[in-house]
């Protein structure tokens, strides 16, 4: 009828109907296909969370079996991708990298780009999900001078990403069981988390018919900006620039200057208004790590301060900010190892999926090109005045 509403950031409109996940941040609940996300992440594992993502079930032994061994045989590169990677500097930040590489498998694996094809989108999903954990530790040793790993297929998902960061062709690389449950806890819980901003992005871009790849590097793209996917890097920035529990209050009165720029990162979220279930479970998690490790880390000491003093401060309760997903894992991979440079390409890794069943659930379904409105707050019509007549 030509009547459309206004709603900057969409903090109002659905875009789609899905039925991937459901989230009530009045609750603080999050649900992947009904099933909920503390039960997910203490008692299945990451590829299973991926089968129930893309399919609605989880899977059957027998399937379970036969998606981890699809996704194991997918999970090397084309050898020229490895070249690819001579084309950037050796101190590019990973992610710039990432979208780069990620854009660029549609120009290797265009054998299954028919969007309308079931099987073609069933071989596209199984590739991203085996290769973006080659592709990201690939960005890591391209940056350290290292040689780039080839991937190991008798380990599992976690484990394996976590021998092509740190392993070498020297040596046979020794993984921590704890450490590889931890990683594939992170990656169970960014999995998905319904319209946000990437995962918008890549409905957006696939609506014009992009192929998924293409769409999935403008994922990868939305992701990293510090109020999304980037803010675990951002984190553990604030925490360093913090330095000491003595200079919370500072930064406390900073965030909640209206004139000063700086935000608490890892606080807030715009659908979670109570504790974000994430966190919950991450800090958990954080904890485990932290003491199977034996590691006594200060930023934990000072995230876990900060916490206290923002909980209880007035503006935080009014604004019900929370600390959400990205405030505690900065503080596991740093545990683990991984470099701070890192942190959004592991978001990245572990969103892909979730991205995927998203693109494939518009896909499947009838769907229009997405095409958002404007309110013009432009000039109005006027006349064009030759340049030797312009004042
Ligand atoms: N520190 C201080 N004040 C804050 C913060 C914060 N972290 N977050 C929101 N506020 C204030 C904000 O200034 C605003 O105040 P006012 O009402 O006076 O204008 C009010 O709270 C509402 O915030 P908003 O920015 O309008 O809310 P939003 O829904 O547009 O933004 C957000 C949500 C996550 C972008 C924002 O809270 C933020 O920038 N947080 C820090 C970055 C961060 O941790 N991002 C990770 C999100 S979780 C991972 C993911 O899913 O990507």
């Amino acid at each position: 009828n030509g009547i459309f509403t206004f709603d900057p950031g969409f903090t109002s409109t659905a875009s789609c109907e899905s039925k991937i996940t459901y989230i009530d941040g009045e609750k603080g609940q999050l649900l992947h296909r009904g099933y909920s996300i503390e039960e997910l992440a203490s008692k299945s594992d990451y590829l299973e969370v991926c089968y129930l993502l893309l399919n609605g079930e989880l899977p059957s032994a027998e399937q379970k079996a036969e998606f981890v061994s699809t996704v194991k045989n997918h999970t090397m590169v084309h050898e020229q991708i490895r070249n690819f990677f001579n084309g950037f500097r050796r101190d590019a930040h990973p992610m710039a990298i990432m979208c780069g590489v990620v854009g660029a498998l549609s120009a290797f694996y265009h054998d299954s780009l028919d969007i309308n094809d079931s099987t073609h989108r069933d071989v596209t999903a199984f590739r991203l999900i085996a290769k973006m954990p080659t592709i990201a530790a690939m960005c890591y040793k391209y940056g350290l001078g290292q040689p780039l790993m080839y991937p190991r297929n008798d380990l599992g998902y976690a484990e394996n990403f976590l021998h092509m960061m740190f392993g070498n062709p020297c040596e046979d690389s020794e993984i921590s069981p704890t450490l590889a449950r931890a990683m594939d806890r992170i990656f169970i819980l960014h999995a998905d988390h319904e319209q946000n901003a990437s995962t918008s992005t890549v409905r957006l871009a696939g609506s014009s018919g992009a192929n998924p790849f293409a769409c999935i590097a403008a994922g990868i793209s939305a992701l990293w900006g510090p109020a999304h996917g980037g803010a675990n890097e951002a984190v553990l920035k604030m925490l360093e620039e913090i330095g000491d529990v003595s200079q919370i209050e500072t930064f406390i009165a900073k965030a909640k200057d209206k004139n000063d720029p700086f935000k608490l990162m890892g606080f807030g979220h715009r659908v979670y208004k109570n504790y974000d279930p994430r966190a919950t479970v991450m800090r958990e998690s954080c904890h485990e790590v932290l003491a199977e490790l034996g590691v006594n880390d200060p930023q934990l000491e000072l995230a876990m301060k900060l916490e206290e003093i923002a909980l209880n401060d007035p503006y935080f309760k009014e604004k019900k900010l929370f600390p959400n997903v990205d405030f505690y894992s900065g503080i596991i991979l740093k545990a683990i190892g991984i470099p701070t440079s890192m942190f959004t390409v592991i978001f990245a890794l572990s969103r892909t999926v979730g991205w995927i069943a998203h693109w494939n659930e518009m896909i499947s379904n009838p769907y229009k090109i997405g095409r958002p409105r404007q309110l013009y707050t432009g000039e109005t019509e006027r006349s064009f005045v030759p340049v030797n007549e312009r004042k």
